[in-house]
């Protein structure tokens, strides 16, 4: 039938001149759709004889299955082309510079918490973490402050209220809970030797302290631990911090519940063009509190005391901050002023190394 090729032809000349989607689904419709002239022609076979059916029932459908490839394939070919259409259109120009100055700056803060990790990493100490919001339990009791315990009051506690039937959770006072939960993770039976950086809480604030501070817990736990190990690893550490070998510890006797003996630790300054300058020893600065892991807490840990033994460390690293980088005001670390952040903040890229220098 000369209709059935010519119609043929005429349907693949208007696929083949489609030139978008859209035209491309309109020819679909108007020779596939419902009312479209192949479906037109499906339907006259049910009108047709048998002889007839048996002739053009394969050429309509011969008809129908080359119009839907020709489609098919013409609808692949658009789709890659706005496909690459697309591409030539987003294009980036890799050859651009990048943008001038970056904006942001690291915080001292984060940028000393950086320092300590890496210098106690070459001393073979991991980092710990534990929560901000502590139970009495962790904060007090089990570093052998009972509740009846007067050193509890000198904390200036933050309460928090109470849930029902629960007592009353705190803002840790101090970085010491991480102790008690290092030990428990340890399970009483392997050395430890941890450093836990992070915020604590106080309520107090004037030029040297704000409600929200931070401080960085030292612990050891061993066999066979003594007070010389504490001295030599504080000392190796503050060498390491401030860059100089003329660092100079004086360990005074001091109290802490949960060591015993406790050592408050002292670093030696030198006066330079009227500045107090770490090293030397023209006067003294106080600048951790440390001792010997208390029995009771070594126990509360989950340890046997009769076997392990302990040294713990607590310093604010706000105040490390302060000493090695020159700021004098501490609430100026929290008043998120740019001007301060792009004076006193790091850049990004200066990563502390040990090789590079830890100051950066
Ligand atoms: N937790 C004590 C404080 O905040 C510091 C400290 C830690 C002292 C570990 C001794 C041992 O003041």
């Amino acid at each position: 039938m000369a209709d059935l090729d010519h119609l043929h032809t005429d349907l693949i000349a208007q696929v083949h001149a489609a030139d978008s989607l859209d035209a491309l689904d309109a020819v679909r419709v108007a020779a596939l759709g419902k009312q479209g002239a192949v479906t037109a022609l499906l339907k006259t076979l049910g009108g047709m004889s048998p002889d007839e059916r048996q002739q053009q029932g394969p050429r309509i459908q011969a008809l129908r299955e080359g119009v839907t490839a020709a489609i098919a394939a013409k609808k692949a070919a658009l789709d890659r082309a706005e496909l690459d259409a697309k591409l030539a259109r987003e294009t980036l120009d890799m050859t651009l510079p990048a943008e001038a100055a970056p904006v942001g700056s690291i915080h001292p803060v984060s940028q000393v918490m950086d320092e300590l990790a890496e210098i106690f990493a070459d001393l073979g100490f991991a980092v710990a973490t534990g929560p901000e919001i502590e139970t009495q339990w962790y904060n007090f009791t089990a570093l052998n402050m009972p509740e009846t315990h007067p050193a509890r009051a000198m904390h200036d506690t933050f309460y928090l209220n109470a849930r029902d039937g629960e007592e009353a959770r705190v803002l840790r006072t101090h970085t010491s809970p991480v102790q008690i939960r290092a030990m428990q993770a340890a399970g009483g039976t392997k050395p430890i030797r941890i450093i836990a950086p992070g915020r604590t809480y106080r309520s107090d604030s004037d030029a040297t302290h704000t409600p929200m501070f931070h401080q960085v817990e030292g612990l050891v736990i061993d066999k066979g631990i003594t007070l010389g190990h504490l001295k030599w690893t504080l000392e190796t550490f503050l060498k390491a911090f401030f860059e100089r070998d003329d660092i100079v510890l004086r360990l005074r006797p001091s109290y802490f519940p949960f060591t015993e003996p406790s050592a408050e630790v002292d670093v030696g300054f030198s006066v330079v063009n009227g500045k107090r300058v770490i090293g030397g020893s023209d006067g003294w600065m106080e600048v951790l509190g440390s001792g010997m892991v208390h029995r009771s807490v070594i126990e509360a840990g989950g340890y046997d005391p009769n076997e392990w033994q302990g040294f713990a460390f607590g310093c604010g690293i706000d105040r490390l901050a302060m000493l090695k980088y020159g700021m004098d005001d501490l609430r100026a670390f929290f008043d998120g002023d740019a001007r301060w952040l792009k004076h006193y903040g790091f850049s990004a890229l200066d990563v502390p190394t040990l090789s590079g220098g830890v100051g950066a």
